[in-house]
């Protein structure tokens, strides 16, 4: 067989090898057309050349047969990986961890409860900025007009990392959300300039160096609650309060305010509901008083929105701060707030699908 029908085989076989690399169906190959070209071809050549061609033809055919299988039997050797599942499906049947049935986990109550506080707040009008885990000397003390040295620095048992921010400071675990309320006017000012109120919520994990007890954690959540705008007043605060109160309790709540101190409010107020569970009659859970407290607010101080550069003169706001578990605790009668952080199966479980709470 001459070289110029050796080439004709060799071409084809050059730009079938290629194509098959870019099949799916790899099996397809064997029925190209440039294939059974090359058979046709066979009837039209003198016929001392028509052996040769034919055989060589074979072999080419025999040799994509080949490559077909051996790529079939590589796909089979790799089965299909799922990359988005949740653990080793992939591995062998016996040795994948068994799956957990749907019932036997669930949200956690801290956020199944928060979500439906924070959907509150964002049915008023309220935006949800996340607070963060660490923070520094001036948005825990010195954007809050905590003076330098000033003694309710240490009404605050905040948690400090050796290292330093760039001031020499030491980092600190956020002992409060208020440290966000800095971040939040000077983000937000600009809508401010533009007629609109300020009006945030901000959920978070805090710290504190507290002696634990039935009522104390060293980690917590809470939500801080920022508005500011155009002639606001107390009264205002008293009423985004006392309104979301009343959703979270699906009940008529009334509410009493006390004076108190904080270095970020002017006035600052403790802020109580009556007690729910008793119609103020008094009972164990008001510690038969009536009231029971339930979060610390005031009219932002004038220094603060000073810090973050809005004009107190022309606009005041409120903010509060309230503990997230103390919120959940009063709605579902629990007694010790250590259960949250216990991982107890029983305390847990009873807020899963289907448990429902006491
Ligand atoms: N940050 C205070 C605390 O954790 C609570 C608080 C009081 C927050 C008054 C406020 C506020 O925004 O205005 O004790």
């Amino acid at each position: 067989m001459n070289q110029e029908l050796t080439d004709e085989i060799n071409n084809v076989r050059g730009l079938l090898e290629a194509r098959l690399l870019t099949l799916d169906d790899k099996r397809s190959i064997l029925r190209s057309i440039e294939l059974k070209a090359l058979y046709e071809r066979i009837k039209t050549l003198p016929d001392e050349n028509k052996a040769a061609y034919g055989q060589a033809v074979n072999e080419l055919r025999r040799h994509l047969d080949q490559l077909v299988g051996e790529a079939e039997g590589f796909a089979q050797a790799l089965a299909p990986i799922d990359v988005s599942a949740p653990f080793a499906v992939n591995s062998a049947k016996d040795r994948r961890p068994g799956l957990l049935p749907a019932n036997y986990g669930s949200e956690h109550p801290i956020m199944s409860e928060q979500t439906k506080i924070l959907s509150i707040f964002k049915g008023m009008g309220f935006s949800i900025v996340e607070s963060r885990e660490i923070d520094d000397d001036w948005h825990m003390f010195g954007a809050l007009n905590f003076p330098e040295g000033h003694p309710a620095r240490d009404d605050y048992d905040t948690f400090m990392t050796i290292q330093t921010d760039p001031k020499g400071k030491q980092w600190i675990a956020p002992a409060h959300t208020s440290t966000m309320q800095n971040r939040i006017l000077e983000r937000y000012k600009p809508e401010l300039d533009g007629g609109q109120p300020i009006a945030v919520v901000i959920p978070g994990r805090v710290f504190r160096n507290e002696d634990v007890d039935a009522r104390h954690e060293h980690t917590f959540y809470q939500m801080e609650g920022v508005y500011v705008g155009e002639n606001v007043s107390i009264g205002n605060l008293i009423a985004t309060l006392k309104t979301f109160l009343e959703s979270y309790y699906e009940t008529e709540i009334k509410v009493r305010t006390q004076p108190f101190y904080f270095p970020f409010t002017e006035p600052s107020l403790e802020f109580s509901m009556g007690c729910p569970f008793c119609n103020q009659k008094g009972c164990r859970v008001c510690s038969h008083s009536g009231w029971i407290e339930m979060l610390g607010c005031g009219m932002i101080h004038p220094n603060v929105l000073q810090y973050a550069g809005i004009d107190h003169d022309k606009y005041q706001g409120f903010a509060w701060g309230c503990g997230i578990e103390r919120f959940i605790m009063l709605k579902h009668g629990i007694e010790d707030i250590r259960l949250f952080e216990s991982g107890r199966l029983d305390f847990l479980r009873q807020f899963s699908l289907g448990g429902g709470s006491q």
